[in-house]
């Protein structure tokens, strides 16, 4: 996670930003505060790297890359007004001596388009990840990727559009999908938990699932409802000033997966 030291929302590269409404910078990091704490008292290790001036949309840490077992790809924006974070969160990625690290050459947003559902990556494109980001992401972890299309601007990254619940089911929002990618997601999660547009537009799908534990925005009521009936047990955040830049739980989380391919060890 990336603490929100120099969030703000000075310029536009997705529908939920507007630079002329003014965003509470105290606000937001005790919200973010709030969020790290939380993951803290449910077990979870959260390592941090330092935000830089001038990159205010740094604190969406998922954005920085994807890390699979031992392997790290580092993230190439779309935008040139996020295209330093990717050195950035390189050099953090160069700190950690147990990555197998690589930079991306193609277009890719980490988590923010790239999430891991058991042994396959599930990756879309519209808006920022490239096709060819999806065939470099497939070579370099050694995973099968299904590419998705997102055709609704709100719904920018795949994490604003879908949640990973576990090994082999998901959440998800059908109307930010391309006809063909609705098919696919239907025909391969079958048990997938449907969102309605208030959960949606809420960015309720933005959140961190641990197995048990859902990490989401407080505003997701009817996400919250299912997911309980569902035997989860959703814990509601509220992060509404992250949310005028477009982001949620997720983008601020990047999370370290094992290979889902190496047996589970014994170390804690
Ligand atoms: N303002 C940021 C952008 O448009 C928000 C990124 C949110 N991150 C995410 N993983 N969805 O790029």
């Amino acid at each position: 996670m990336c603490r929100p030291d120099h969030f703000e929302v000075c310029y536009s590269i997705n529908p939920w930003m507007n630079p002329a409404e003014p965003v509470d910078r105290a606000l937001a990091l005790s919200q973010w505060e709030t969020l790290r704490s939380t993951f803290e008292k449910y077990g979870h290790h959260v390592d941090l790297v330092p935000g830089e001036p001038g990159l205010p949309d740094m604190v969406f840490a998922a954005n920085s890359g994807l890390v699979v077992g031992d392997r790290a790809l580092s993230a190439r924006f779309t935008h040139p007004e996020r295209a330093a974070e990717g050195p950035a969160y390189h050099q953090w990625f160069t700190q950690r001596e147990r990555f197998e690290l690589a930079c991306a050459q193609e277009i890719n947003e980490g988590e923010g388009d790239f999430l891991l559902v058991g042994e396959h990556i599930l990756a879309a494109t519209g808006f920022r990840s490239s096709l060819a980001a999806h065939r470099e992401v497939a070579r370099f972890f050694d995973l099968p990727v299904v590419s998705l299309e997102l055709v609704d601007p709100r719904f920018y990254h795949l994490d604003t559009a879908m949640m990973v619940l576990d090994d082999a089911n998901i959440a998800y929002f059908p109307p930010a999908f391309s006809a063909a990618s609705r098919a696919m997601l239907a025909e391969l999660y079958p048990d997938a938990i449907v969102a309605t547009d208030a959960d949606a537009v809420v960015l309720g799908l933005n959140g961190v699932c641990d197995g048990h534990n859902v990490f989401l925005s407080d505003k997701a009521t009817d996400l919250i409802a299912t997911l309980r009936a569902n035997g989860y047990n959703p814990v509601g955040l509220d992060l509404s000033e992250l949310l005028k830049a477009g982001g949620g739980v997720k983008c601020c989380t990047l999370e370290i997966h094992d290979d889902p391919r190496s047996e589970p060890s014994a170390a804690a």
